[in-house]
């Protein structure tokens, strides 16, 4: 085994994370759903979520089973829903070839949102076999020592594989993770503790590279959304396409401009009663959204003048999936119940 890898091992042995809940009962099913869930989320926000969704979906035929709205009920306020999209198509694909749970990372990066970092923490965290991961903190623990860029992809999966230790795959994998969150930071990482220093490129030389530029400016939206309110507190919702920004999620109806829902409101129903409400502003990957909100409050028996192809949902019992920022403006905290 390689000193790298025996020291990787070391440290997550006794500075590295053990308690984590997929960590508990490990199996293939459970690490799956846990670095889906991580590959664009933080831990402690996922744990919470992990618990729910294990208690919801405790198998992946019980997942395979449930209707995607279920699905991305339980995901709402996660963000990135293609994730949920492709994990609940990823299981029926699993249902339909049998049931049992891919074992290879050429298996596992054949199903829909598995890439080859994802595969690699599957086979390795969950069957202890040696498989190269390179997430976002092993990417940058790799690069430094190696004193390669970290954009350096075809190099970097090679030294990843290189590095790769015969056993113990397992605590190899999280702790190359653990060393990125705890130690090999992205900001102010602490070298003096870390156990790679005494051969390291960056802790001999400093990073050679620039720093991380500030994420530049993205390009802004604006929509108007109206929230329809009975008198009983019930909200029109809509369903939105299979793709694009919150695919498949529930959503208010929405404008390009302040007019444009006004006419649309008035189609529905007259003497309606207005107000603006402030705007909210959602940064996602790629745009930066502002929501222009007008509620309209109505009659329980004018319902009809504005159902379309809506449904009325109470904002306390949402049985579909629904975006953070959607769900703030009816008035609904998005975090799980503990
Ligand atoms: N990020 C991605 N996978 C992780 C894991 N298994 N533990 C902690 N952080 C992670």
């Amino acid at each position: 085994m390689s000193s790298f890898a025996r020291r990787v091992i070391r440290y997550q042995h006794r500075h590295g994370r053990h308690d984590l809940p997929w960590q508990r009962r490990r199996t293939p099913y459970r690490v799956w759903v846990s670095e889906i869930m991580l590959q664009q989320t933080q831990v402690a926000t996922v744990i919470p979520y992990f618990q729910r969704f294990m208690r919801v979906f405790p198998s992946v035929k019980r997942l395979a089973e449930a209707p995607l709205d279920a699905v991305l009920a339980c995901w709402s306020g996660l963000g990135y829903y293609a994730r949920a999209r492709h994990l609940h198509q990823a299981a029926r694909i699993i249902r339909s070839s049998g049931g049992r749970l891919p074992r290879t990372v050429e298996d596992w990066v054949r199903l829909p949102g598995v890439g080859r970092s994802t595969a690699g923490a599957i086979v390795s965290l969950a069957l202890d076999q040696p498989a190269p991961m390179l997430d976002g903190n092993a990417r940058r623990v790799i690069a430094r020592h190696q004193g390669l860029p970290a954009t350096l992809n075809a190099s970097l999966w090679r030294v990843a594989e290189q590095l790769l230790p015969g056993r113990d795959a397992d605590l190899y994998t999280q702790g190359l993770m653990d060393l990125g969150a705890q130690c090999c930071k992205a900001h102010a990482p602490d070298c003096a503790h870390c156990p790679l220093n005494e051969d390291c490129d960056y802790a001999s030389h400093g990073s050679s590279q620039k720093p991380d530029r500030k994420r530049s400016q993205l390009p802004r939206r604006t929509a108007w959304v109206v929230i329809v309110q009975t008198e009983n507190g019930e909200v029109l919702l809509r369903r939105r396409q299979a793709r694009g920004i919150w695919g498949g999620l529930w959503s208010l109806p929405e404008h390009p401009s302040r007019s444009a829902a006004q006419t649309w409101a008035r189609a529905c129903g007259d003497n309606l009663e207005w107000h603006e409400e402030p705007s909210l502003t959602h940064r996602l990957s790629h745009l930066e959204l502002c929501l222009r909100p007008l509620r309209v409050r109505i009659r329980n028996a004018d319902r009809r003048g504005f159902q379309g192809d809506g449904r009325w949902f109470d904002p306390k019992q949402l049985t579909v999936g629904v975006a953070t920022p959607i769900m703030k403006l009816i008035g609904r905290d998005s975090r799980p119940e503990k």
